[in-house]
């Protein structure tokens, strides 16, 4: 399976027409888009209007999940119908099959959240604001096991398609003391349970591009890192 992936476009009007031209023959190139969140830059109906626009009518499936960014206003749920209404399938705890190439691929979207890695991270203890914290991410990541592991029956592959990085391995090129705002191991380990063939994700702008979870490549696909309007590969 050939697929395309890209995270933090971060668009706003300023960007209209960037990045259509480069989505006119993406048939060519891939059988499915999937956007790793931060699709905007503020979160406003009016910069998610700009990329919806820019979607419209491509001719390979679109999945996608949110962002950070794209909660930052409070309107995430009108952003989601916006992409909805083009034809983007936004997910969050959900899963998604598609029919590629004569093969099923089932992609799980969650934006995810911080919390840091083994050895320094946060943890459910203390304050209600820091239980809040890791148990909002315990929480998206036990959803994102689960929906992995429902879909091992019925797919030949599997993808997991995040905003926030399951792993230290795409963060390196950061500042260390901002580990436990671009992901956490929870994401990871929820990976290792439900199992899948392929992690996708986003946020980090200044880290590496590819890691692994054991066997299981991770790719950080941040716009400012990859460079280009989006990354292609090939799946299987
Ligand atoms: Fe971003
Ligand atoms: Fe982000």
């Amino acid at each position: 399976m050939r697929l395309a992936a890209v995270g933090d476009l971060h668009f706003h009007v300023g960007k209209r027409g960037h990045l259509r031209p480069h989505l006119a023959k993406l048939e060519e190139r891939a059988s499915a888009l999937l956007l790793a969140g931060d699709l905007t830059c503020h979160g406003t109906t009016a910069e998610a209007e700009v990329l919806a626009e820019e979607l419209r009518g491509v001719k390979v499936p679109v999945v996608a999940v949110l962002g950070n960014h794209d909660y930052d206003a409070g309107k995430e749920g009108e952003i989601r119908r916006l992409f909805q209404d083009v034809g983007v399938v936004v997910l969050e705890g959900e899963s998604f099959v598609l029919d590629l190439e004569g093969k099923r691929l089932g992609v799980v979207g969650v934006k995810g959240f911080g919390g840091g890695f083994k050895g320094a991270c946060a943890s459910d203890f203390g304050e209600p604001e820091m239980k809040a914290f890791i148990r909002t991410t315990r929480r998206v990541s036990e959803s994102l096991g689960e929906r992995l592991a429902g879909l091992q029956a019925e797919c030949d592959r599997r993808v997991a398609l995040l905003h926030y990085s399951p792993i230290p391995g795409t963060l390196v090129g950061e500042r260390l003391e901002i580990y436990p705002f671009l992901g956490s191991y929870l994401l990871g380990d929820a990976v290792e349970r439900g199992g899948c063939d392929l992690v996708i994700h986003g946020h980090s702008h200044r880290g590496t591009k590819k890691g692994n979870i054991g066997e299981v490549p991770v790719l950080n696909v941040a716009q400012p890192l990859i460079g280009e309007p989006f990354a292609t590969f090939t799946l299987g």
